[in-house]
C-alpha cells in the first residue's frame, strides 16, 4: 500500500515536472568551447578527477572506444545504457557548453532539459565544486570524438517514463555542493568531499530503498553491486582486522593489502581508476573512511566458535584440502610460490552473506585486462552444488569462526544464471 501511494506521488509530481522541464529547456544554447581554449594543467587535473569519478569505467564498453558509452547497467527496473560522452558533435556531447555540463553534474538534467536516471550518480556529483566540474569538462572535451549511438534503455513501466524522475528527485535528491565540517582537519574534509561526491562510493556501498534511492540514514552501511555485496564502510564493517589509513590507502591504490585481501568484482575497476589518482587524494579518502569505521567490532571478537564435527563441515574441509590448500594452506604460505592473504583475514569470509566468496570461488580472481596482478582460477563446473555448500560452510566456520551462511545454493544458482544471462 505504501508502495502504491508513493507511486501515485511520483505520478503527481510528474505533472509538475513536465512544466518545469519546459522552463529549463527554454535556455538559448550556449556556444561549445573550442578545443584549444583549455589550459594543459586544467586538463591534467580533470584527468585525475575523472579517474576518481570513474567516468571511463561506466562510459566505456568492454573493448569499446573510451568514453563512447553503451555499457549496460542492470538496475532492478531494467537496463540503462551509459551515453557517449566523447566530444562528437552528433552522437556525443561535442555541442555541450560548460554551463550544460555543470547542470548535468549538479542537477542530473541533460542539455535538452531531460531528467537523467540516478544510475548516473548525479546525487553524488552534485557535491562537486564548480572548479572541479570545469576541470573535468576540459578533460572530457579534449578526448577523441567517437561517432557512436548507444542502444535505447530497456526499463519497465512506469520507470521508462522519464518525467517521473522529477518526483523521485523531490523525494530523494538533496542538491548542493559539499559543506565542510569545520571541526575536522583539511585532510579529513578533502577525503569526505571525494568519497561523498565525485568518488560516489555510496552508489554501491549504501543500501537502496524500493525506488532505487540510497538510504541516507544508513550511508555506507553495505549495499549491492552487480550481484556482489559491497561491504559496509561504516562502524558495521565486517573486516576482521580494523583498517588503518596506510592499509586502506594501499588497498585503494593497488587493489591489495596483505592484511585484508584483494579488490575483486565491481571493486576492481574502482581501484584500477584510483591507481591513477595522486596518493594524497587517496590518503585523504582513507583518512575519512577510517574515522567512519572507528569502533567497528572486529569479527573475531563478535563470533563464537562453532564445533567442527558436523559431517558437512568435514567434507568441506576435505574439498578445501584437495582444491584450495595448494595456494591457501595456512602453514605453507612461506614456501608457496603463490602469494595469498590468510583467509581468516579476508573480509569476504566474514561478510553477512556468502555472495562475494561464491563469486570468487566460481569465477576466480583475474587482473584487469593488460595488467599484472593476483590470479586465482574459477571453479564453476568443477564443484557440484553440494560440494560448494560444504566448502563454504567449512570456510565460514573454520576461518571466520562464524555460523554457516544460509541459502548458499540459492545464491550460487543466482550468480551462475546472472553470468550466463549476461553472455547472451
Ligand atoms: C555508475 C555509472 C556512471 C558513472 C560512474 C558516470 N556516469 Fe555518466 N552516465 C551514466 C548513465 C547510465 C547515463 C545515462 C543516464 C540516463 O540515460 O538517464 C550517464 C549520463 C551522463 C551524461 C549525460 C550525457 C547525455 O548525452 O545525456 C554526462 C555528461 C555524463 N554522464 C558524464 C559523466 C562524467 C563526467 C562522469 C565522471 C565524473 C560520469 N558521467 C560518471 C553512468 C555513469
Ligand atoms: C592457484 C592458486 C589458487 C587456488 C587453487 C585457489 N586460490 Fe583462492 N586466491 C588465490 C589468489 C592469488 C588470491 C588473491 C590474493 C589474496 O587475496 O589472497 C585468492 C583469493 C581468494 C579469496 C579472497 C580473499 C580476499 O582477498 O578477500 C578467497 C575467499 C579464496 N581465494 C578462496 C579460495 C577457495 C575456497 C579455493 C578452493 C576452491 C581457492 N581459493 C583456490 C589463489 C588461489
Ligand atoms: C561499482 C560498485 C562499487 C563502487 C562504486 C565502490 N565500491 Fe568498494 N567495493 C565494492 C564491492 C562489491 C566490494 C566487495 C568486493 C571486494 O571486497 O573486493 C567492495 C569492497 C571495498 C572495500 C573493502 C572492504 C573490506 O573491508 O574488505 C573498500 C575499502 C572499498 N570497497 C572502498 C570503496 C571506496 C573508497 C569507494 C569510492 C571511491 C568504493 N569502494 C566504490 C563495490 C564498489
Amino acid at each position: 500500500m505504501r508502495t502504491r501511494s508513493l507511486l501515485v506521488g511520483l505520478a503527481m509530481s510528474a505533472v509538475t515536472a513536465a512544466v518545469s522541464i519546459e522552463s529549463v529547456s527554454g535556455q538559448a544554447p550556449a556556444a561549445p568551447a573550442a578545443k584549444r581554449s583549455f589550459d594543459g594543467a586544467l586538463i591534467a587535473r580533470g584527468a585525475e578527477l575523472s579517474a576518481i569519478g570513474g567516468c571511463a569505467g561506466c562510459h566505456t564498453q568492454r573493448g569499446g572506444k573510451s568514453f563512447a558509452g553503451g555499457l549496460p547497467l542492470k538496475t532492478p527496473f531494467g537496463v540503462i545504457y551509459s551515453t557517449n560522452i566523447t566530444p562528437d558533435l552528433e552522437t556525443g556531447i561535442g555541442a555541450w557548453a560548460e554551463s550544460d555540463f555543470l547542470r548535468v553534474m549538479h542537477d542530473g538534467i541533460d542539455r535538452a532539459g531531460r531528467n537523467l536516471y540516478p544510475a548516473f550518480p548525479f546525487d553524488h556529483f552534485t557535491r562537486v565544486t564548480d572548479d572541479d566540474v570545469k576541470a573535468i569538462y576540459a578533460f572530457i572535451m579534449t578526448r577523441d570524438p567517437a561517432h557512436s549511438t548507444v542502444p535505447a534503455n530497456r526499463l519497465v513501466f512506469p520507470m521508462n517514463f522519464r518525467p517521473l524522475l522529477s518526483g523521485w528527485k523531490t523525494l530523494y535528491f538533496d542538491r548542493g555542493v559539499y559543506r565542510r565540517d569545520p571541526t575536522r582537519s583539511a585532510e579529513w574534509n578533502r577525503g569526505a568531499y571525494l568519497v561523498e561526491g565525485l568518488g560516489h562510493c555510496g552508489a554501491c556501498h549504501t543500501p537502496r530503498n524500493a525506488f532505487g534511492a540510497e538510504r541516507k540514514n544508513d550511508a555506507l552501511g553495505g549495499g549491492d553491486a552487480e550481484g556482489w555485496h559491497a561491504t559496509a564502510l561504516d562502524a558495521s564493517s565486517p573486516a576482521p582486522n580494523a583498517w588503518t589509513v596506510d592499509q586502506l590507502t594501499r588497498y585503494l591504490r593497488r587493489g591489495h593489502d596483505d592484511s585484508h585481501g584483494t579488490a575483486a568484482g565491481p571493486m576492481s575497476p574502482v581501484v584500477h581508476e584510483l591507481s591513477e589518482v595522486p596518493e594524497e587524494d587517496v590518503r585523504a579518502m582513507a583518512t575519512y573512511l577510517v574515522t567512519l569505521m572507528a569502533g567497528a567490532t572486529p569479527a573475531f571478537a563478535r563470533t563464537s566458535p562453532t564445533s567442527l564435527d558436523d559431517s558437512r563441515i568435514l567434507s568441506g574441509a576435505a574439498i578445501f584440502g584437495g582444491t584450495c590448500a595448494t595456494c591457501h594452506d595456512e602453514s605453507a604460505s612461506a614456501g608457496s610460490s603463490v602469494h595469498t592473504v590468510p583467509l581468516k583475514l579476508a573480509t569476504s569470509i566474514h561478510a553477512p552473506d556468502p555472495r562475494n566468496v561464491l563469486h570468487i570461488v566460481l569465477e576466480g580472481i583475474w587482473p584487469e585486462p593488460g595488467e599484472k596482478g593476483a590470479l586465482m582460477p574459477g571453479f564453476e563446473g568443477a564443484l557440484t552444488d553440494e560440494q560448494l555448500a560444504s566448502l563454504l560452510a567449512y570456510l565460514r566456520v573454520h576461518f571466520a569462526k562464524g555460523a554457516p551462511w544460509p541459502d548458499i545454493s540459492r545464491h550460487a544458482r543466482d550468480i551462475i544464471q546472472h553470468k550466463h544471462g549476461n553472455e547472451r
